[in-house]
C-alpha cells in the first residue's frame, strides 16, 4: 500500500508532490508527508491523519525548491505518528527516501546498523533503508540505493534524494508498483499513473529489480547488475478526466455509474465475424482448451466474488470442474494444481501480493496462468502466461464496484469460450447467451436510471448494527459481494449465507433491528428463496429484496424492493449486484462515512 511520488524539474516540487499524493490517497491515508532539497537543506514536513492536514501545513510554510519526493502512508510498522510518517532521513538528514512495502528483514538491519552507530528515530522498516544506503553511500547515491536493495528481503517501491544531488532522484522496486512520467524538461516518480497524467501521458514502467536514475532532462534504467536497459514505455489512453470525480460526491458513486461503459469496453470485439466468441489472449486452441481437465480460481475480497460466480458459469457451460480460493489460502495450501489445471488469477489491480504469489505457486506447478485485471503493465501481466483485461478505466474508490462487474463480464466471456471450445453448448446456444450477455450494460443502465427509491430504503436502516445477506446460486455469490460493501464502507457487520443453509445458524440472529437482504431474483430456486424470506419474517425480521420487475407478488413478503429487469438467471449476477452497491452507497453516506476512504482498508494490498 502507500502511495509514492518523486519529481524533478523547473517546476516548485511540493505542488507537483501534492498534486501527485492527492490522485494516490487511495493507497493509504493515515499520514503524508513531503522532502524537498531546498536551497541546501532537506525541507522536511509530515503531517497525521488525511493529506488535507499535510496541505494545510504547507500552505502556512510554503517548501520551496525543485526536486523533492513525497508519500502517503497506509501504517504496516508503528502506529501512524508523525515520527513514523514519510519520508525518513539518514542521520546526516543529507537523504530522504519514501517507501511502499515491506522490508522483511528490517529487525536485522536495524539491530546492525544502530550497532555500527546510526540513530534509528522511527519504528518503519523505511527508515532503515534510509540509514542502509547512508552507510553504503561514497558519493554515488545510484551505487548506493543499488548496494542497498541487494541487502534488502521483501518488497520495496523507494525513492531517494540525496543534497549532494540536488536535481536527481534515484528509484527501485521489488514486488511493488512504480512508473514514472515522462515530461519535457521534468520526470515524475509515482507508484500509480493517476498522479502523472496532470503533467503527461508517456509512462515508464520500472520491473522488478531496476533502479531508475531520474534528473530533469533524462530517465536512465539498469537491472539488477547496473546495466543500463531500454525502459518500457507506454502512452496512456485514458484521460485524468476518468481518474477524477467528473461531477459525482464521490469516486465510488462514479464509478457505479461508470458500469454500462465498463462493461460495453470489456465486452467490446468478443464475437467475430464468424459468430465464434474470441479471446485470443488465451492463445490455447479448442484442441487445448478441451484437455483442461480442472479450472482453479484464485483472487482476494471482490475479485474473489467475481471467482465465484466464474466457477458458476463455467461449471454450468463448459462442464468442468472448477474450484475457487482466496489467494492467501491458495499460496499455503499444497492445492491439487498441474499442468492439465487453467489457473485464473483475477485481481484489478494487478499487485495483490497473495495472488500473485498464487500466480507464482500455480506456474511453478506446470498450470498454464491467466490474470484477469484491469491495470495494463501491473505487475500480474508479467507472472501470468497470459492476460485477459477488464477495461473499466481507473478505479479509485476503496470499494470496488465497476471492476467487480466488469470481471463478471469478462469471466462470462471465458466460460462461454470454454464451452464452444469443449463443445458443450451448441452453437446458437452460445449465440443466444452471447446475445443477451451484449445487452447487460443497457440493462444496467435502466438500473441506474431507475434507482432513487435506494437512498430512502438506505434511510431506514442507518441505525442497524448488524445484517444477514441471502440468497441461492447465483444469489450467493451476490450477497457476498453485497454484504462486503455493506460492511466495508457502512461498517455495519455484514453476513452472507446461502439462504437454505440459514436454518443451520443465522436464523438465530434474526430480530427486527438485523434487516435481511436477500437476493431473490427469478431463477429456478426463487419459490425456495420466497420460502426464506417467509422463514425470516415469521420472525420479525424486515427484508430487503432485489427482486425483478413484474414480481409483484415479492411486495407482499419484503418491506423494501430492489428492481432489476428479467435477466436470464446465468446472467443476473451483474445486474443484481448494482441495486446492492447503491445500498451500501447510500446507507454510509448517511452515516457520515467517506465511502472512498474506509478506514483500514486500502485499495491495493500489496503486502501479505
Ligand atoms: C482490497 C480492496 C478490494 C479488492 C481486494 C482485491 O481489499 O479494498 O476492493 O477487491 O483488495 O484486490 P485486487 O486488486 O486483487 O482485485
Amino acid at each position: 500500500m502507500c502511495g509514492i511520488v518523486g519529481y524533478t524539474g523547473p517546476r516548485q516540487a511540493c505542488g507537483v508532490l501534492l498534486g501527485g499524493l492527492t490522485r494516490l490517497e487511495y493507497r493509504g491515508y493515515d499520514s503524508a508527508g513531503v522532502a524537498v532539497v531546498s536551497d541546501g537543506e532537506m525541507a522536511l514536513v509530515r503531517r497525521v491523519g488525511k493529506l488535507e492536514n499535510l496541505k494545510a501545513a504547507v500552505a502556512g510554510d510554503p517548501v520551496v525548491g525543485t526536486a523533492g519526493i513525497g508519500h502517503t502512508r497506509w501504517a504496516t510498522h508503528g502506529a501512524p505518528t508523525e515520527d513514523n510518517a514519510h519520508p525518513h532521513r539518514d542521520c546526516s538528514g543529507r537523504l530522504a527516501i519514501v517507501h511502499n512495502g515491506i522490508i522483511e528483514n528490517f529487525a536485522e538491519l536495524r539491530t546492525e546498523l544502530a550497532a555500527a552507530g546510526h540513530a534509528i528515530r522511527s519504528e518503519t522498516d523505511t527508515e532503515v533503508v534510509a540509514h542502509l544506503i547512508e552507510a553504503l553511500y561514497e558519493g554515488d547515491l545510484v551505487a548506493a540505493v543499488q548496494k542497498a536493495t541487494a541487502r534488502l528481503h521483501g518488497s520495496y517501491a523507494i525513492a531517494a534524494v540525496h543534497l549532494d544531488h540536488p536535481d536527481l532522484l534515484v528509484a527501485a522496486r521489488k514486488d511493488s508498483p512504480l512508473i514514472i512520467g515522462l515530461g519535457d524538461g521534468e520526470n515524475i516518480v509515482a507508484s500509480d499513473i493517476p498522479a502523472v497524467l496532470e503533467h503527461t501521458r508517456r509512462v515508464a514502467v520500472l520491473h522488478d529489480g531496476q533502479v531508475a536514475v531520474v534528473t530533469p532532462e533524462r530517465v536512465t534504467v539498469h537491472d539488477a547488475s547496473g546495466a543500463e536497459v531500454e525502459p518500457e514505455v507506454m502512452v496512456v489512453e485514458w484521460d485524468l478526466d476518468a481518474a477524477e470525480k467528473g461531477g459525482y460526491e464521490d469516486f465510488m458513486l462514479k464509478e457505479i455509474f461508470e458500469q454500462p461503459k465498463a462493461l460495453r469496453e470489456t465486452l467490446r470485439g468478443r464475437v467475430g465475424e464468424d459468430g465464434r466468441i474470441q479471446m485470443s489472449e488465451l492463445q490455447m486452441s479448442d484442441e487445448e482448451l478441451a484437455a483442461i481437465e480442472r479450472v482453479f480460481i484464485v483472487a482476494c475480497g471482490t475479485s474473489y466474488h467475481a471467482g465465484l460466480v466464474a466457477k458458476l458459469l463455467i461449471e454450468q457451460w463448459a462442464r468442468v470442474p472448477v474450484e475457487v480460493d482466496v489467494s492467501s489460502e491458495f499460496r499455503y495450501r499444497d492445492p491439487i494444481v498441474d499442468r492439465n489445471t487453467l489457473v485464473v488469477a483475477i485481481t484489478q489491480s494487478g499487485e495483490t501480493a497473495d495472488t500473485l504469489a498464487g500466480v507464482r505457486e500455480a506456474r511453478e506447478r506446470g498450470a498454464r496462468v491467466f490474470a484477469v485485471t484491469n491495470v495494463v503493465g501491473s505487475r500480474v501481466t508479467r507472472e501470468a502466461d497470459g492476460v485477459i483485461y477488464t477495461h473499466a478505466g481507473p478505479e479509485i474508490g476503496v470499494a470496488a464496484t465497476k471492476t467487480f462487474t466488469a470481471q463478471i463480464a469478462a469471466l462470462s466471456v471465458l466460460a462461454l469460450r470454454l464451452a464452444q471450445a469443449r463443445a458443450t453448448l451448441e452453437p446458437e446456444q452460445v449465440a443466444s447467451l452471447w446475445a443477451e450477455l451484449a445487452t447487460v450494460p443497457d440493462v444496467v443502465e435502466a438500473i441506474l436510471a431507475d434507482a432513487q427509491d435506494i437512498e430512502a430504503c438506505a434511510r431506514e436502516y442507518t441505525q442497524a448494527v448488524s445484517s444477514l445477506f441471502l440468497g441461492r446460486g447465483m444469489g450467493v455469490p451476490v450477497a457476498m459481494e453485497g454484504a462486503l460493501k455493506l460492511k466495508e464502507i457502512s461498517y455495519i457487520h455484514a453476513e452472507a449465507y446461502p439462504a437454505g443453509e440459514m436454518k443451520h445458524g443465522p436464523i438465530a440472529l434474526i430480530t427486527p433491528d438485523v434487516p435481511v437482504v436477500v437476493v431473490a431474483t427469478q431463477g429456478h430456486t426463487y419459490e425456495k428463496v420466497v420460502s426464506n424470506i417467509q422463514e425470516v419474517r415469521a420472525r420479525g425480521a424486515r427484508v430487503i429484496a432485489v427482486a425483478t420487475y413484474g414480481d409483484e407478488a415479492i411486495r407482499s413478503y419484503a418491506e423494501h424492493v430492489l428492481w432489476i429487469p428479467q435477466v436470464s438467471e446465468a446472467l443476473s449476477a451483474i445486474p443484481a449486484a448494482v441495486p446492492l452497491q447503491l445500498l451500501a452507497y447510500h446507507i454510509a453516506k448517511l452515516r457520515g462515512c467517506n465511502v472512498d476512504q474506509p478506514r483500514n482498508l486500502a485499495k491495493s494490498v500489496t503486502v501479505e
